[in-house]
């Protein structure tokens, strides 16, 4: 049975390429998505990539993950719901599963709004402002230290 790492996205990542492309850059979702397989099939491994628009599909994508046994850790850009949520945190912690928290730009260097993370103080490592690299430096992580 190949392992897999999740690359889970949230609200508004579906859009990437075309929102805010001076933050965002122009790469999109797939690009991303595509990025970590190459990544992950380099160590071995598969990925599996969810994306929603919605708190409660961010929670269920980590119980599935982390009642399959063959997940070996979360690469997870929860967007805006980095910083709102206590549910997402809470599923965080529930699966126990390594995750690597991925921001596209570097969310302190904007609004303070963006400055507080729930996720940080239960993520193994965090990883904002690389754009799309950022991703694969996630699933390399991952790779390296729970995929062998
Ligand atoms: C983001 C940063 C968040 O503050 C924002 O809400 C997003 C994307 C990023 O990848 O830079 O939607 O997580």
């Amino acid at each position: 049975m190949t392992r897999r790492i999740l690359v889970l996205n949230g609200p508004n990542l579906n859009l990437l390429g075309t929102r805010e492309p001076e933050i965002y850059g122009s790469t999109t979702l797939a690009d991303v998505e595509r990025l970590c397989a190459q990544e992950a099939r380099r160590h071995g491994l598969e990925v599996t990539c969810v994306q929603s628009n919605h708190e409660g599909g961010l929670v269920d994508a980590l119980h599935e993950a982390g009642a399959a046994g063959d997940v070996v850790g979360v690469v997870l850009n929860a967007a805006a719901y980095t910083h709102t949520s206590v549910a997402v945190l809470d599923a965080v912690k529930a699966v126990r599963l390594p995750v690597v928290e991925v921001h596209l730009s570097n969310p302190h260097a904007r609004e303070p709004f963006r400055h507080h993370s729930f996720l940080s103080p239960v993520a193994e490592a965090v990883v904002a402002g690389a754009g799309a690299d950022g991703y694969r430096w996630a699933v390399e992580l991952l790779a390296t230290r729970h995929g062998g």
